[in-house]
């Protein structure tokens, strides 16, 4: 099984990082293969709206050359996708958001004069995101836009794992936090294995 993190957050050291990292170390304790791509060093730009994809009904058909095209092959090749995030004005970074405009349009051929098909359908989508409000108040949004998201492209939504970051002066990175990674890690992988058992006995 493999999990490929799309990793949306500036800061490599951050909050959003800490749970990252801890996801994916008990990802690969579970058996996964796992990827982790920076958005950030990525060249993604925002879609342009030309429409020129839905005229490519089996592959991407973007007429933008930049970073985007071996991103999309990841998350085409992948079996969960991961979308780990900090908010920023109640959704995600902007990286991420180009990439989601992008992978929505290129890999939905709706939009066009012939209909095609869903490219990114059946695959698994799960959300690790940080905020600085209560999760309820600070993630709501764009899990909400997550899950519409994945609802369109045919995908199926896992779940979120969201923590607060409480500010200045307040170390991010506790037990509690890593705990949580590592059974989200568990949440998330469990299914996607020839054998879900043995994962359950780990
Ligand atoms: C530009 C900016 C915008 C933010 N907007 C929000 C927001 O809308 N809601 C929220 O709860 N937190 C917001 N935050 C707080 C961050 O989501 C939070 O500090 C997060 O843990 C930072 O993650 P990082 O360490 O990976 O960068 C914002 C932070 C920044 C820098």
């Amino acid at each position: 099984m493999n999990v490929t993190i799309l990793f949306g957050s500036p800061r490599p050291a951050g909050n959003t990082a800490f749970l990252t990292d801890a996801f994916q170390k008990a990802c690969q304790a579970l058996g996964a293969g796992t990827e982790r791509i920076d958005l950030y060093a990525r060249d993604i730009r925002p879609c342009l709206g030309c429409m020129a994809c839905q005229d490519c009904p089996d592959g991407l058909g973007c007429v933008q050359r930049d970073g985007f095209a071996p991103v999309f092959r990841s998350m085409l090749d992948c079996d969960v996708l991961v979308l780990a995030t900090p908010i920023y004005a109640w959704y995600c970074t902007a990286p991420m958001k180009a990439l989601m405009d992008r992978a929505i349009y290129a890999g939905n051929k709706n939009y066009g004069r012939v209909k095609g098909p869903a490219l990114l359908a059946g695959k698994r989508v799960a959300s690790i995101a940080t905020c600085g409000y209560p999760p309820e108040k600070g993630a709501d949004l764009w899990e909400a836009g997550l899950k519409r998201w994945c609802r369109h492209g045919k995908m199926e939504y896992l779940g979120m794992l969201c923590r607060r970051d409480l500010g200045r002066g307040a170390p991010f990175g506790d037990e509690e936090k890593a705990r949580a990674a590592r059974e989200f890690a568990r949440t998330v992988c469990r299914g996607c294995t020839p054998d879900g058992d043995e994962l359950e006995r780990r």
